[in-house]
């Protein structure tokens, strides 16, 4: 079982509701990246536009964080509509706390981690965790290229889940995914892919998740 992440930072941000009816009966979740332009150099959508994002959007959405301190911002993104909040393990400051925060808004709670931050760093916080993301690009923008030193990362965390037993957490990869990248991760260990321009740049955004999908299974 794989989930196929939607993000929406290559769609047409003027017609966002349409962009994600698109993809709406082929993907699991729809990724969206939130960017303050502090903790990355880029921003995307404040929390009044993110709400109304996730109110709108045809599929449960999957909330990325790329904010500093998101320690009390984050549950404000949680919603009926909200399926995961996902915070950088880099930007909190107290980490277990703003999880269990997350988780007891009836949400799925995420942990990020960028490239230059080793998996060991977060072994401790695994138990309070409902998915971990291991970036495989530095966040911040779309369309960069998939670094498969991350790899070792999703193998690690993969490895620790199965000694626990914890079937039940993800391992998510976000950036540079495409069909000649998925496998990769795949085989590592990620069980649910984020894909932004592979899908939103592709002719068809619908047929391109199937593709993925297919492509990981392979
Ligand atoms: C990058 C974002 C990603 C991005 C992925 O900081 O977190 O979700 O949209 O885009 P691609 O798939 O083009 O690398
Ligand atoms: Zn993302």
């Amino acid at each position: 079982m794989i989930r196929i992440c939607p993000s929406i930072l290559n769609a047409n941000f003027d017609d966002l509701p349409n962009e994600i009816r698109r993809v709406a009966g082929h993907a699991d979740l729809l990724h969206l990246d939130v960017m303050d332009n502090i903790f990355v150099p880029n921003f995307t959508f404040d929390l009044a536009k993110s709400l109304e994002i996730i109110a709108e959007s045809a599929l449960p959405v999957d909330v990325h964080l790329m904010i500093d301190e998101p320690d009390t911002e984050a549950i404000k993104f949680a919603t009926d509509n909200t399926a995961s909040i996902t915070v950088h393990y880099e930007a909190c400051n107290d980490p277990q706390q703003t999880l269990r925060d997350i988780r007891s808004m009836g949400v799925r709670a995420g942990l990020a981690i960028k490239p230059n931050t080793h998996i060991e760093e977060i072994q401790e916080l695994l138990s309070e965790v409902d998915m971990i993301l291991v970036m495989t690009v530095e966040p911040g923008f779309g369309g960069q290229r998939f670094m498969s030193e991350m790899m070792p990362k999703v193998e690690m965390a993969r490895k620790w889940f199965r000694q626990k037993g914890w079937d039940e957490k993800w391992i998510q990869v976000d950036g540079g995914i495409s069909l000649e990248t998925i496998r990769t991760a795949y085989l590592a260990g990620a069980d649910t892919f984020v894909a932004g321009s592979a899908v939103y740049r592709s002719d068809n955004p619908a047929e391109m998740i199937d593709r993925l999908r297919e492509e990981a299974l392979s």
